[in-house]
């Protein structure tokens, strides 16, 4: 299935090294597969480094190449900035840093205490900040070019109900993707995001969606094509922004969500729930002959 295939030819990313926080599972996984596949070595990065190990080690026997596990909370900056000086000693220069990292969970707003709103915000916003300007600053003292992606989601411009800081994290990781890509280009630095839909992973999907509740909220309905994302498509995305193919690509969020957050705020896209006969006699009435 075309869904399921790499896009870019052979080699197209040899010679590069990425670090993807957040690289042990999920998405950040998926990516990372895909850019060993095409030629480049990996550090990946998180807070369980038996997870990371463990991946690392499947990674490599899998696709070969070169993954660098390493543990870090995004939130220290001690560790943030010893976790890329270990990088840079083992691999050397790094040249694209994939920000994916994120903590979330469901919950009406008010029910939050302090300390949960400021965890993701503090993961998702302060994390993103910290491993970028960490990297930022090195490149530009090196004169080094580089190159970073960002996750954020499709809420991250409309907003959303019970993922509020979540939410207002993300807000605020795309400000400075865009932000960062004036500011940043003269230094040969590129900040670009991607906005996923509705992606399967054991990571959002167990706190999202607990339970039942998958059942209950199928995301796949909200989907205009009517379905949720393969992995491999937002791999494909993610391997032309890091690449040099999209070296003209600058300050852009590119959303791969199958239409859904279109769906969810076009005024009378509800309206595919009328049935063709309803239209028949909508049109009947006003004097149409069939
Ligand atoms: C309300 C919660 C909570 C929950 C924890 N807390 N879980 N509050 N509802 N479900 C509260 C705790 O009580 C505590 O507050 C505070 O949050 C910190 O909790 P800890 O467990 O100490 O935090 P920590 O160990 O740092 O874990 C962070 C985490 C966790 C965010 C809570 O879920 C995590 O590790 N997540 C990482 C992976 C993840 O979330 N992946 C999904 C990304 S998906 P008190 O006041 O009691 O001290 C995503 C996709 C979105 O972003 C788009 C989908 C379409
Ligand atoms: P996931 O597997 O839970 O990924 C989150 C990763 O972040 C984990 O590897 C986790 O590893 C790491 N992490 C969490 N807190 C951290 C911290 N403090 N420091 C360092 N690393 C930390 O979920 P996912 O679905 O693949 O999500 C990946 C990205 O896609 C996220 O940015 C998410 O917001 C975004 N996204 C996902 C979807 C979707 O449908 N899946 C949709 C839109 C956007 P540790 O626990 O080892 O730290």
């Amino acid at each position: 299935m075309i869904l399921k295939e790499g896009m870019l030819k052979e080699g197209a990313l040899k010679g590069k090294n990425i670090l993807i926080t957040g690289g042990g599972t999920g998405l950040g996984r998926s990516m990372g597969e895909y850019f060993l596949e095409l030629g480049a070595n990996l550090v990946i990065t998180s807070r369980k480094l038996e997870v990371l190990e463990a991946t690392a080690k499947e990674m490599m026997e899998q696709k070969g190449g070169k993954v660098l596990p390493l543990a870090c909370d995004v939130r220290e900056i001690d560790q943030v900035e010893k976790m890329w000086e270990d990088a840079s000693s083992e691999l050397g220069e790094i040249h694209v840093v994939l920000n994916n990292a994120a903590g979330n969970f469901i919950s009406p707003t008010e029910r939050l205490s302090t300390n949960a709103f400021n965890t993701v915000l503090d993961i998702v916003l302060k994390g993103t900040s910290q491993v970028t300007l960490t990297a930022g600053k090195d490149w530009i003292a090196k004169k080094q070019s580089g190159t970073f992606l960002n996750i954020v989601t499709t809420y991250a411009w409309t907003g959303s109900g019970y993922v509020v800081p979540s939410a207002a994290a993300k807000a605020g990781v795309l400000a400075m993707t865009r932000s960062l890509a004036v500011e940043w280009a003269k230094y040969g630095i590129r900040s670009n995001a991607i906005a996923p839909g509705p992606f399967p992973t054991e990571g959002a999907w167990s706190r999202l969606l607990p339970g039942d509740l998958v059942k209950k909220f199928d995301p796949a309905k909200k989907v205009p094509v009517g379905r949720v994302g393969e992995h491999q498509e937002l791999a494909n995305l993610a391997a032309y922004l890091v690449s040099d193919f999209s070296s003209f690509v600058n300050g852009e969020v590119m959303t791969i969500d199958g239409g859904e957050w279109l769906k969810g705020a076009g005024e009378f896209n509800n309206l595919d729930q009328i049935p063709q006969e309803m239209w028949d006699m909508m049109e009947a009435s006003r004097g149409k002959k069939p």
